[in-house]
């Protein structure tokens, strides 16, 4: 137990990304929606507008080019062999029954038997009042909010909130249940023992609902790959080591679906499944940790806001029970601030799905190396990462406060993964100058995504542009008429340069690759 989190600061924390103003401005401009919304929306899921979608594409295509088309340099100087697959989402109920997610993809539940509302155990945390055994049960990272705050103190009676001690729920007996008040109770007592409750959504293949056709939706990418493994070493004429990758959507009846994009109930996921020879698992594990920091620094992630942190022994799933270990990398999110929430987990997931898939399917998984001549099960080793929640970290990550701007921010991701690259603005409507961007428009559009952005004054389209995270704003003046130049405006140092018009493309090109 500790004291540490009893009173969080009520103060702006400098370098925290204000969550409701970035939220806010996703939706203004077109990054994410609400699903539903003019039904007022359904919780835990989300719509990517046109520069969201834009924004993912780029990551996404970004993670498939660093693993698929061009994978890392292995630790013998020469390219890892990955292979790419895209499976179906629903496959047959009994590979979820190999795979352990029938049985074991649950979370602890309490309920609120006043409230009806219903809270993932391991996500409380505890405020304990030892005046008076009181104590009172918060959603963690909730404590940050003034409202949250002030009812605590209320309940407690006293402003001297760091004389309480906080403890993860999980921690709390459930004797001592009958001392504690929920979330978004006023009475003690009030929630239930936990109870597990499965996250797979289910549905049903054919017209006829019954059990014999009960189906799930997949709960991550990775058991679409296990499924294919006999096929691409059949076929593909891969050695082991190798890998096989894959991104697509993956479904979890969240309970607690929070903190905008970062846990929803549709998401996607980029895993890679690399299957190497058991005594490797270890060389195999530490170099796709160092591999997978590095590509989220690579893509504009500051190495200050992220970290590794092993799991504990008790947190291991249960694939990865006896292996070498699940390290997570880690990013500062707004709402996690200034502690750490998971970005990504490479897990030792050992011979556990294949020697589960074998024993199901009855079909041999096992490996034959024709060179050593032996047969064995490959251990897996699995960076296994969220493309939604990847969103996120770059939305949080580029956000930018500066008073000196009209907008005040501006969102600095890295070029290449800003959805939009450059924007051509006349600079009024007169003298032919809309004729010579949309020249210049049509000289560049194929190159890279830009946009023709004619209307309003030069100053509401800059912030427009800062607001969207362009790069560069490209202006054509009266200057133009008579040089066939142009002003290139850097996003991020706001400076000016004349650059000739048919430069430009070379320009903005050179400009965002990396
Ligand atoms: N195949 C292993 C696996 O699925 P996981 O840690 O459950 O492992 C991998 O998920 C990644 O998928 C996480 O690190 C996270 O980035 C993302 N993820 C998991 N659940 C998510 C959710 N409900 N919403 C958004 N992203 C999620």
């Amino acid at each position: 137990m500790s004291n540490a989190t009893a009173v969080k600061q009520e103060t702006a924390v400098p370098g925290k990304v204000p969550m409701d103003e970035l939220v806010a401005l996703c939706k203004r401009r077109g990054f994410i929606f609400q699903a539903s919304e003019i039904y007022d929306g359904i919780n835990g899921f989300w719509d990517y507008g046109p520069l969201g979608t834009a924004l993912k594409n780029n990551l996404r295509d970004r993670w498939w080019q660093d693993m698929v088309i061009a994978p890392p340099i292995g630790p013998d100087g020469r390219p890892v062999q990955i292979v790419g697959v895209d499976s179906a989402i629903i496959q047959n109920p009994r590979a979820w029954e190999a795979s352990g997610h029938v049985d074991t993809f649950s979370d602890p539940m309490v309920d609120c038997k006043k409230t009806k509302l219903r809270y993932r155990q391991d996500h409380l945390v505890a405020v304990i009042d030892e005046r008076n055994n009181q104590i009172f049960a918060f959603y963690e990272g909730s404590l940050e909010d003034t409202p949250v705050l002030k009812k605590l103190k209320k309940m407690a009676g006293t402003d001297e909130l760091s004389k309480l001690k906080t403890a993860p729920f999980t921690e709390i007996d459930v004797s001592a249940y009958t001392n504690v008040i929920g979330p978004d109770s006023d009475e003690k007592g009030t929630l239930t023992e936990p109870r597990q409750f499965n996250l797979m959504f289910e549905s049903h293949a054919g017209p006829i609902k019954d059990e014999k056709n009960k189906v799930y939706l997949r709960p991550e990418t990775a058991q679409g790959i296990f499924l294919n493994y006999k096929n691409i070493v059949d076929n593909m004429r891969v050695r082991v080591p190798f890998g096989i990758a894959q991104i697509g959507k993956a479904f979890r009846n969240e309970v607690t679906p929070r903190n905008f994009i970062f846990r929803s109930r549709e998401f996607e996921q980029m895993e890679m499944e690399w299957f190497c020879h058991p005594d490797e698992a270890q060389k195999w594990r530490d170099f796709w940790v160092e591999a997978r920091m590095d590509w989220w620094k690579s893509v504009g992630v500051s190495g200050d806001h992220l970290q590794l942190r092993d799991h504990d022994k008790d947190e291991l799933s249960h694939y990865a029970k006896d292996g070498v270990g699940t390290v997570d990398i880690e990013y500062k999110f707004p709402f996690t601030w200034p502690g750490f929430g998971e970005l990504e987990g490479i897990a030792h997931r050992c011979d556990y799905d294949l020697k589960q898939h074998e024993k199901h399917s009855g079909k041999k998984l096992e490996y034959f190396d024709d060179i050593t001549k032996e047969r064995y099960i490959p251990h897996v080793i699995e960076p296994a990462s969220g493309l939604t929640r990847g969103v996120m970290t770059l939305l949080a990550e580029a956000y930018t406060p500066d008073e000196t701007r009209p907008s005040k921010m501006f969102m600095k991701f890295k070029p290449s993964m800003a959805p939009i690259k450059a924007a051509i603005l006349p600079l009024t409507n007169k003298d032919g100058l809309p004729d010579i961007a949309e020249k210049l428009y049509m000289a560049v559009r194929g190159k890279f995504m830009t946009q023709l952005d004619t209307k309003g004054n030069i100053g509401k389209r800059y912030a427009r542009n800062d607001e969207i995270g362009t790069p560069f704003c490209i202006t054509v003046d009266n200057d133009t008429l008579n040089d066939q130049t142009v002003t290139i405006r850097d996003r991020d140092t706001m400076t000016q340069e004349r650059v000739a018009l048919d430069k430009v493309a070379e320009y903005v090109s050179k400009a965002i690759e990396d």
